[in-house]
């Protein structure tokens, strides 16, 4: 149902006109198998670039990574990006069922788990309509239906609700919440926002300035679901503090 990730001395040097940049200081990180792990840390520390080490869309030019499937054997990755990248030419429903397509379903079955999907992320009744129909906050809610698609053991976030006002993306981040109990997947998500990393972690993993590498570790002991009241608590502002003070954004 999930996978436990290990990074040993991952780094990653990107070569550019002119010179090497170094994007990615060796990375130690142990995640556990379940568990919701969040990134965070100043622009153009390498939070992007370990993502996508993880999900195996780039290869580290240092170090050693393994994903350790837990009792069902599953492996699949699934990848949300800052922007929701959906298809303009496909219904919601088919981009959400575009995966299990690839994947070789047949075209009944992968539209009855698409519709199934999108009824999950709250988009029943959208599912014919085009992407360009649908609001910013819809249309990421779609981009999660279509990662959640291949059930995947390790879901990869990076900055999925940047772009959404702040009571849409207290609201995802309930939903998230829930999605992820329900699916048991390790999570990994890349936010800029601390309150977000507070209300959804289990451990959050603070990257230094680049080339980053990791500053602190700090555990989130709330238990769940959270609510959105949890955030006016001293306990949360106590860590959320403590955060934007390593951050060095002090307020
Ligand atoms: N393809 C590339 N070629 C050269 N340098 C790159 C490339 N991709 C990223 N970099 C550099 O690597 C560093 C890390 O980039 P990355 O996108 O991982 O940062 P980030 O932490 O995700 O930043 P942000 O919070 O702004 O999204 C940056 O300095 C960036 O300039
Ligand atoms: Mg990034």
């Amino acid at each position: 149902m999930s996978v436990a990730v290990s990074c040993r001395g991952v780094g990653k040097t990107y070569a550019s006109r002119t010179g090497d940049v170094l994007a990615l200081s060796p990375v130690d990180l142990e995640i556990a198998a379940g568990s919701f792990v969040v990134l965070i840390g100043p622009s153009g520390c390498g939070k992007t670039t370990l993502l996508r080490i993880l999900g195996g869309l780039q290869a580290a030019s240092a170090g050693w990574l393994a994903l350790t499937p837990g009792a069902d054997g599953r492996e699949s990755v699934g990848f949300v990006f800052q922007a929701a990248n959906l298809l303009p030419w496909l219904s919601v429903e088919e981009n959400v069922a575009l995966p299990l397509k690839l994947g070789g379903a047949a075209r009944a079955a992968r539209l009855e788990r698409a519709r199934a999907l999108c009824g999950m992320v709250g988009l029943s009744g959208f599912e014919r309509r085009w992407p360009r129909e649908l609001s910013g906050g819809m249309q990421q809610r779609a981009a999660i239906a279509r990662a959640l698609a291949v059930d995947p053991a390790l879901l990869l976030m990076d900055e999925p609700f940047g772009a959404l006002d702040a009571l849409t993306r207290t609201h995802m981040n309930q939903e998230l919440e829930r999605l992820w109990q329900a699916s048991g997947a390790t999570v990994v998500l890349v936010t800029h926002s601390i309150s977000e990393a507070v209300m959804l972690a289990d451990r959050i993993v603070l990257f230094s300035p680049r080339p980053g590498r990791v500053q602190a570790v700090v555990d989130v002991p709330f238990e769940r679901p959270r609510r959105p009241a949890l955030e006016g608590t001293a306990e949360f502002q106590a860590i959320a503090g403590n955060l934007r003070r390593m951050l060095g954004e002090e307020t």
